[in-house]
């Protein structure tokens, strides 16, 4: 069974985008693939995080995974920080891996912004974990929305580096798997910047947490345009807010924008709103009670994720040892 690897920052309450460009897509892959998915807390702390919230971010996010359907009899759920392998092999890859391949990772460009000189390292650094998070298991199927291309394309000339370099075939190649139309779920702010947990303003991201008047409210101030739908696909050139409400309700009724369009051509964006506020609710609210409902006891998350670790270790471990003893380490025993 090919080995599936995703992961997640738990730097905030999981949004529509986390869901509907990669979570909803994991939730399959347990029963076609050996799936294995982690809250990466390391990642999280290449932008400041406050301890205390990391903690309960951390489990909280584990809870929305569960809550989505993630079955911890048919993967592997854990935390990052509780496998030392990621952190073994990243050091390994930042050796491997070239200053001028990171310089054109456009998301430090983006998080780092014009003061890069007081970006931390770790956020330059970032590409060459997330490789490591997914060569550390040989997975060679990554489930991941659009805007991680770029970095699932530098892991896998890192592991082409690895291999040239100390003469082995070791590291698979990786094969990113990007779907859908909700691969990039835009902001209700602005329909040209992603919708993202770390946006400043929560009026311009559904929260999978956000309640039914929470939803509608978000939904009904989202920015729009004075037209009405179109019914066809072309009518959607250059309105990037209105696409993104279509693509959103398609992805939530399983249906393809071009039959949303079919449907609610011709209405103004009062009615679709509302349409779309109710299928978003109908979908979350039993995600959100369910979350609630796990987190209710802590202590049994808490739980679920150590034996996660275990299994995790079991798996990476060798294959780091196996990668330090290629590069020529002393083996520790
Ligand atoms: P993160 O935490 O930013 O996002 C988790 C997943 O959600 C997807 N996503 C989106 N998809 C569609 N529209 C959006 N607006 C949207 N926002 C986020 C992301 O593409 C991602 O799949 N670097 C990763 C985490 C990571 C990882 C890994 C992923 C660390 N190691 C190894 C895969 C394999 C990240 O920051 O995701």
């Amino acid at each position: 069974m090919q080995r599936v690897f995703s992961g997640i920052q738990p730097s905030g309450v999981p949004t529509l985008g986390n869901y509907l460009g990669a979570i909803r897509n994991w939730v399959p892959m347990q029963d076609t693939h050996e799936a294995i998915f982690c809250v990466v807390d390391q990642h999280a702390i290449t932008q400041w995080q406050d301890p205390r919230e990391l903690t309960r971010q951390t489990r909280d996010m584990a809870a929305a995974l569960l809550a989505c359907g993630l079955d911890p009899a048919r993967c592997t759920l854990f935390v990052q920080s509780h496998v030392h392998a990621h952190t073994r092999l990243a050091w390994i890859f930042n050796c491997v891996a070239r200053i001028g391949w990171l310089n054109r990772m456009t998301q430090f460009k983006d998080k780092a912004g014009k003061d890069r000189d007081n970006a931390g390292a770790g956020l330059y650094v970032y590409p060459n974990l997330m490789a490591a998070d997914i060569h550390a298991y040989h997975a060679t199927r990554v489930p991941v929305g659009e805007d991680q291309k770029q970095h699932l394309e530098l892991a896998n000339d890192i592991a082409e580096k690895f291999n040239h370099d100390y003469g082995a075939e070791f590291f698979p190649h990786i094969d990113p798997h990007i779907m859908g139309v909700a691969a990039r779920v835009m902001s209700l702010r602005d329909g040209t910047k992603k919708m993202s947990k770390s946006d400043p303003s929560d009026q311009s991201r559904i929260n999978l947490s956000d309640d039914a008047d929470t939803i509608s409210l978000k939904i009904r101030r989202a920015k729009t345009d004075p037209e009405p739908l179109p019914s066809e696909m072309q009518g959607l050139e250059n309105r990037p807010e209105a696409r993104n409400l279509v693509g959103i309700l398609a992805a939530v009724t399983d249906a393809t924008p071009e039959e949303v369009l079919r449907q609610h051509g011709g209405q103004g964006f009062g009615t679709f709103k509302g349409i779309l506020a109710d299928a978003l609710t109908a979908h979350l609210a039993p995600i959100a009670a369910e979350t609630r409902r796990l987190l209710d006891d802590p202590g049994a998350v808490d739980a679920l994720l150590r034996r996660g670790a275990e299994r995790a270790r079991a798996i990476a471990e060798p294959i780091v040892a196996k990668a330090e003893e290629l590069v020529g380490f002393l083996p520790p025993r």
